[in-house]
C-alpha cells in the first residue's frame, strides 16, 4: 500500500484529510498509509525553536534547517527500513512544477512519497542540499503555509488508488484524466423550476448519452480553456463532433442552465 509522510508543524490540520470523505475512508480501510512528523519533536533547545528571524534582514521568519533535516532523515530511515531507499521527496512551494493531472497520475504510482509542508517565509535553502526535494506549488498565489497545498496534493493522488472511489470508473472519467474538461451533470427532479434535463440523458441510448457527454466535454473544454486541445490530438470523430456543434451555435444546454 502507498506510503505517505508529511514533515508539518500542524500535524492536527491533517484531520480535514484523514477524517473525512474519500480520503479518509481510504486511510480507515488500508487502501492508503499516512503518517505525520513534527519537526518540533526534533528540536534540541528548551524552547523547542523552529525558526529564526532571516540572515540580511527582511519580514518573517524563517525555517531552521536542523529540525527539518533531522525529521526528513528519521523518515528516509524508516522508509529504508521497509526497502524504500529512493522515496520521492517533495516540497510545497509556490517556487515549484505546478500541479497537474499528469503529475498527480504520476506520484499516484509511486509507492511512498515524503512532503514537506514550509510556514513562516520559507525554508533555509541547505535543507534542499541536505535531500533531494523536488518542489510543487498548486497554483501561482502564496498560501500561509504547505499544509494546504500537501493536504490537496494528497487528496488528489489517494483519489487515484484503485477502490478510493466507490465507482471503479470515476477517477478515469474525470475533468482531465483524457485532457478534456468533464461534461454537465444532472440528477432528479427531470424539472426544476423550468429547468429541464437535457432529453438525451433520459432516452436509455447508451451511445447517444456517450456522445452527447463527449460533445459537451469537447466544447466546454474549447470554450473554456482552448489550450488544452492545443496540447492533444483530436480524432476525425471528435473534430465531427465539434464542428457539428460549433453549427449549432450554443449547442444544446452548456452554459446555458
Ligand atoms: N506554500 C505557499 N504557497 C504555496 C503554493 N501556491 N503551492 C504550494 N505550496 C505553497
Amino acid at each position: 500500500m502507498p506510503d505517505y509522510h508529511v514533515v508539518t508543524l500542524f500535524p492536527r490540520m491533517f484531520a480535514a484529510l484523514t477524517d473525512y470523505g474519500v480520503s479518509g475512508r481510504a486511510l480507515k480501510r488500508g487502501l492508503v498509509r499516512l503518517r505525520l512528523w513534527d519537526p518540533r519533536a526534533f528540536t534540541r533547545d528548551a524552547h523547542r525553536t523552529v525558526d529564526d528571524r532571516p540572515f540580511g534582514g527582511g519580514p518573517g521568519m524563517v525555517m531552521l534547517v536542523e529540525p527539518l533535516d533531522l525529521a526528513l532523515t528519521a523518515v528516509r530511515t524508516a522508509l529504508a527500513w521497509a526497502g524504500l531507499t529512493r522515496p520521492r521527496l517533495l516540497c510545497l512551494s509556490p517556487q515549484g512544477r505546478v500541479l497537474d493531472h499528469a503529475l498527480v497520475a504520476e506520484l499516484a504510482r509511486e509507492p511512498a512519497l515524503v512532503l514537506v509542508a514550509g510556514r513562516y517565509e520559507g525554508i533555509d535553502e541547505r535543507l534542499y542540499a541536505r535531500h533531494p526535494l523536488e518542489e510543487v506549488s498548486i497554483g501561482d498565489y502564496v498560501l500561509t503555509g504547505g499544509e494546504l497545498a500537501a493536504m490537496v496534493l494528497l487528496d488528489a493522488v489517494i483519489r487515484q488508488q484503485p477502490g478510493a472511489l466507490g465507482d471503479a470508473g470515476s477517477a478515469a472519467q474525470d475533468s482531465f484524466a483524457d485532457g478534456l474538461l468533464d461534461c454537465p451533470h444532472y440528477t432528479r427532479p427531470e424539472d426544476y423550476l423550468g429547468l429541464k434535463v437535457p432529453p438525451v440523458l433520459r432516452s436509455g441510448d447508451h451511445a447517444a448519452i456517450a456522445r452527447w457527454r463527449r460533445g459537451q466535454a469537447l466544447w466546454r473544454t474549447l470554450t473554456r480553456r482552448p489550450e488544452l486541445l492545443g496540447q492533444r490530438q483530436l480524432s476525425a470523430e471528435e473534430r465531427a463532433l465539434l464542428e457539428e456543434l460549433s453549427a449549432q451555435g450554443v449547442p444544446a444546454y452548456a452554459g446555458a442552465v
